[in-house]
């Protein structure tokens, strides 16, 4: 089978590596990917939101399944798009309908489908310009810190946490007022502050049926200690310690379930990866937020330790038979540790030559922004390449990541020394 990734990060060099191993797997093709795509695919220059552009590709290439990466396209609709295609109904696509999509496309639309389902998660009201000075007065009635999130899409940046009072009315104006953040800020959630530590759950359904993928924990913070600008993610932990089996059972019963059997009872059409973003309250989990994809740097731990076949699994997706499987994970831990551009996540260069990459042996390397110049990898991205490793325990395992980025080189080259601190 001929199969097609959408993307160009540490995610998507990650779904090829696990689809190339794949027997079902003839020709992988990756749009736009990256220089280490390159190394195991066809990358094909398309921007995955040109739908057009990818439906050529694919009956072009004879390709069966699509696998999508990060949220724009979903957003955008591209499951619905294959749908409604005479040419395209038939390939598997791995992402949900536009509708599903809206779970990361509109956090008030994720906060409603919550609260309709019971499904533990911070208290909240959405407010619009038309509604500023509502949303002043409910500030007042919380203590600080004041969480504002822009209800739509905002590359990561649309949440801000505040400790004055002053300030989050000023930011609520900004945002709603003047559309700080275009707009995905003509609506902004104000939600109640929830004070614990967090980690994310992947899972993976059919519409029908769903598998529970392993537990990470990602650093966001540009800075050592969790301080500074948020960033996609500097590195990431798998399994999460201290989601025990008794933790792990509430998540499931509490969140999983009423998710997918939400989606289900509401017709909304969605196969494909529910990141759900949780924290720990004393000891019970809370949603902070869905994302309708895997996350990056999450998937550079997480999908290395599933040994079950990824082309089997989405297969199985595709006819709604993941009831049928029995999910094989690598029981040691995983880490993932993400170099990055000098002054990332603000400005910084791109084209900076990568060297020692090959020296690298026993870690597995993810390019995220790279691409080939010639038969240099150069940089071409904020973040840059992610370097997984394996142990009995993620202090093992973090520690042969560290070893092994020293053999890496690229000017400004930054990376992040105290993973797992928190732990
Ligand atoms: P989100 O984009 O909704 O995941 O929010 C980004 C980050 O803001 C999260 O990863 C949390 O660290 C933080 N955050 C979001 N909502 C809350 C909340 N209600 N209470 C505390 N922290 C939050
Ligand atoms: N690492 C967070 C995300 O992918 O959204």
């Amino acid at each position: 089978m001929n199969i097609l990734v959408l993307g160009s990060g540490g995610r998507e060099h990650t779904f090829a590596y696990k689809i190339a191993q794949s027997e079902l797997c003839s020709t992988l093709f990756v749009a736009p990917g990256n220089a280490g795509t390159a190394n195991i695919a066809t990358n094909v220059p398309i921007s995955v939101t040109d739908f057009s552009a990818i439906k050529s590709l694919v009956v072009k290439e004879n390709i069966k399944m699509v696998v999508v990466g990060p949220e724009d396209p979903l957003v955008q609709g591209i499951s619905d798009y294959f749908a409604k295609d005479d040419q395209l109904k038939n390939v598997v696509v791995i992402g949900p309908s536009k509708e599903g999509a809206q779970l990361e496309g509109s956090k008030e639309y994720a906060k409603e489908f919550l609260f309709r389902h019971n499904i533990p998660t911070a208290a909240y009201q959405s407010f619009t310009a038309a509604t500023v000075d509502d949303g002043k007065q409910f500030l007042e009635t919380l203590n600080a810190p004041y969480v504002l999130k822009a209800d739509g899409l905002a590359a990561g940046k649309g949440v801000l946490i505040l400790q004055d009072i002053e300030e989050a009315k000023s930011e609520l104006e900004n945002m709603l007022t003047n559309k700080k953040f275009g707009a995905a800020s003509e609506k902004v959630v104000i939600e109640e502050f929830l004070d614990g530590i967090e980690l994310s759950v992947f899972v993976l359904t059919d519409g029908k049926n769903y598998v529970t993928l392993p537990t990470a924990k990602d650093y966001k913070r540009i800075g050592e200690g969790d301080t500074g600008l948020n960033t996609g993610g500097m590195g990431a932990i798998s399994p999460v310690p201290f989601a025990d089996e008794v933790f792990m059972r509430k998540i499931e019963e509490q969140i999983v379930k009423p998710t997918v059997e939400g989606l289900i009872q509401e017709n909304i059409d969605y196969k494909g990866f529910i990141f759900i973003g949780l924290i720990k309250v004393g000891d019970d989990p809370k949603v902070i937020e869905y994302n309708v994809r895997m996350g990056d740097p999450e998937t550079e731990a997480v999908l290395p330790r599933v040994k079950t076949d990824l082309v089997t699994l989405f297969q199985h997706v595709g006819d709604q038979s993941l009831d049928k499987v029995d999910l094989e994970i690598d029981q040691r831990s995983a880490t993932t540790v993400m170099t990055v551009s000098g002054g990332y996540p603000e400005a910084y260069e791109k084209g900076k030559e990568i060297t020692g990459i090959d020296s690298i042996s026993d870690a597995i390397v993810f390019h995220a922004g790279t691409k080939l110049e010639g038969d240099k990898v150069v940089t071409n991205g904020g973040r840059v390449i992610a370097i997984t490793s394996f142990d009995e325990d993620f202090k093992k395992a973090l520690k042969n990541s560290y070893e092994n980025i020293e053999k890496l080189h690229f000017d400004k080259m930054y990376y992040r020394k105290d993973l797992g601190f928190d732990l």
